[in-house]
Parts: structure tokens; sequence; C-alpha cells
């Protein structure tokens, strides 16, 4: 979109959703199906992204796809034959909901031909950006980060701090080794506020034994422009792959300041079974319509699986009624 910078809140223009994985962590479901289309309750964990993408206030939505992820960027345009279906048929609640991701936000495509790595295919959105934009946000779509409004934080620290400001959280020590992990010291100038931490490096996947702490990235970044210029200087890292945590890690050493924001709420992991069933549950536990019933279902089979006795549910209700 044609706006100025300077007139997009919290100063974000583009919001990059790295989305050519090849989701093998959920095969066999991602086999045809991308796994940023999979339905948190009702809505493809894409739109949430680009819900939040939208709420800091940026217009565009760089998604990075493979070749075979057309579905993906599909979802973000106008569907006109069932549009055209559900308006004959008056089914207008229905039709807001197709409707809505097209409405949200402008999702451009940047296709990544081969899976090259996360730093790669960040690199990639280079192309898109408009001259005026010194800053890139990253989201990944694999990461809730709840409740929403970090990125707010994150670009309040950079207005603060200048460079690039990252989202952390802390994880257990068996953990580390799936994440990019920070060395941190405290941020000169940060006053009382403990959750925000000046990085001095960080890695890629360590072993525990050479993790720098338990802070680990998850998944929400505010990216100085100067990261394209590193991206280009990276060579393969973990796993073979170029990775941003690398080309992140170029810039410190460098002096390019980065911060990160410890993020003290909650996170789910949509990309694997195990992170996107909970993602499920707690949606909708709060969804208005499902909720109430999946409360009384969850709770039958709690107790089918002896998570909890019938009784232990009858004093928990008890107790909260009395
Ligand atoms: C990516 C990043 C890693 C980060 C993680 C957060 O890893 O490379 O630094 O901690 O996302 O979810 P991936 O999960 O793609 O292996």
């Amino acid at each position: 979109m044609s706006l100025p910078i300077d007139e997009h809140v919290n100063a974000v223009k583009t919001v990059v959703v790295p989305a050519a994985g090849m989701g093998t962590r959920f095969l066999p479901a991602t086999k045809t199906v991308p796994k940023e289309l999979l339905p948190v309750v009702d809505t493809p964990g894409i739109e949430l992204i680009a819900e939040e993408a939208a709420e800091l206030g940026a217009t565009r939505l760089a998604i990075i796809t493979a070749p075979n992820k057309a579905g993906v960027l599909a979802h973000f345009e106008r569907f006109t034959e069932l549009e055209n279906t559900l308006e004959e048929r008056g089914k207008t609640e229905q039709l807001g909901k197709i409707r809505r991701a097209a409405g949200l936000i402008e999702a451009v495509p940047v296709t990544q031909e081969r899976p090259l790595g996360l730093g790669h295919a960040v690199g990639l959105a280079e192309s898109i950006l408009d001259d005026d934009e010194d800053v890139v946000a990253v989201m990944l779509p694999d990461d809730l980060v709840l409740p929403t409004g970090v990125m707010e934080r994150m670009a309040q620290v950079r207005a603060n701090f200048g460079g690039s400001v990252l989202c952390a959280v802390e994880v257990a020590d068996e953990d580390v080794s799936n994440y990019g992990i920070f060395k941190v010291e405290d941020a000169e100038g940060a006053g009382e506020d403990p959750d925000i931490k000046r990085i001095t490096g960080m890695v890629e996947k360590p072993a525990f034994e050479d993790a720098p702490s338990n802070l680990a990235a998850t998944g929400r970044y505010l990216l100085d422009r100067d990261i394209f210029d590193a991206l280009r200087r990276i060579t393969p890292g973990s796993g073979g792959e170029l990775q941003l945590t690398d080309a992140i890690a170029l810039l410190i050493d460098e002096g390019h300041p980065v911060h990160i924001v410890v993020h003290r709420g909650k996170r789910h992991d949509l990309g694997n079974p195990g992170g996107y069933i909970p993602a499920c549950v707690d949606f909708g536990l709060s969804h208005p319509k499902y909720g109430p019933q999946l409360k009384r279902a969850l709770t039958q089979i709690m107790i089918e699986h002896g998570v909890f006795a019938e009784q232990d549910i009858t004093d928990v209700a008890q107790g909260a009624s009395g």
C-alpha cells in the first residue's frame, strides 16, 4: 500500500510470514494441506497471524511460500463463486467469515523455490519492500504469542534503543536445543523493566551445555533493514540451512543494537500436534459457541483418562460456586 511509513502505527508497513516449510512434523495432514491452513477452532493459523499484523498497523503481509503451497495465498484472495452462493442463500455470517482474511491486510506472494532455511526465506522479502521501510517485522506462523500486543512493546523498545528487537520466552533446559537462544545483559536505560534485555550473542539450537541462557527466540522479530545485508553474508549453519539467527548474531558482533522483550504470557506452537492440540483447546474453551460444550466434553474425557477423579471435578465446581 502506498501510505508513507510514518503514517503506519508503530512504523511497520510489512510483516514477513515465512510459510514455505514442508510441515514434516504434521504429516500426513500436511501432505496436501499447508500447515498454515490448519484451523484453530475454525480459523487457519495464518489468518490469526494476519490479524495480529493488522493490529500492529501493518498493511502488507509478505507470505513466503513454496511453489506447491498456493493454497496459503488463495486464503487471502476473494472467492467469488462461493461468495455468490452464500449471498444467494442469505448466509451472511459465513459470507463475512470467508471475506475476512482478504479484508485484514494485503497479502503479497513471495516464492521460495527451494527450502534453504529461515534466513533465506526472510531475505527474499527485501525485493518487495518500499524504499522508506527501514524496519521489517517477521512473524513465524507456528508461534502464537498471547495475549497479542508483544510486537507493539517491541516497537516501543526499538523507538527507545534503535536497532532490532526480538521476542523471547523462557524455556526448560531440555528444550533449549530446539530454539535460537540469547546471550543477554541488562539493558542500560531500560529503567525498571526487567523484561527488556540487551543481546550480546545468539546461537541457533545449541546443545544444553553450550546454551548461554534459557531465553529462546519465539517467532516475533522487528528487524532493522540491515538484516538483509547480513543475510547475504552468512553461510549455512544449523541443519545445513541459512539461519536468521546467524544473521542476527553477525549484526550483534558488528555492534548493531539488538534487544529482547521477554514475553511472560502464553505461547502455542502450532507446528506440531503436541502444541497444536492445546492451542485448539485453549481457543475452543474461550469460544462463545463451542466453549461450554467443549468444557463438558473435556471434563468427561479427563475423567475417562484418569486425569481427574469425578470427585475432584465436583469439589472444584463446588469451590467455584461456594
Ligand atoms: C525457528 C528459529 C528459531 C526460533 C524458533 C521459534 O526455528 O530458527 O531460532 O527459536 O523458530 O519458534 P524452527 O522452529 O523453524 O526450527
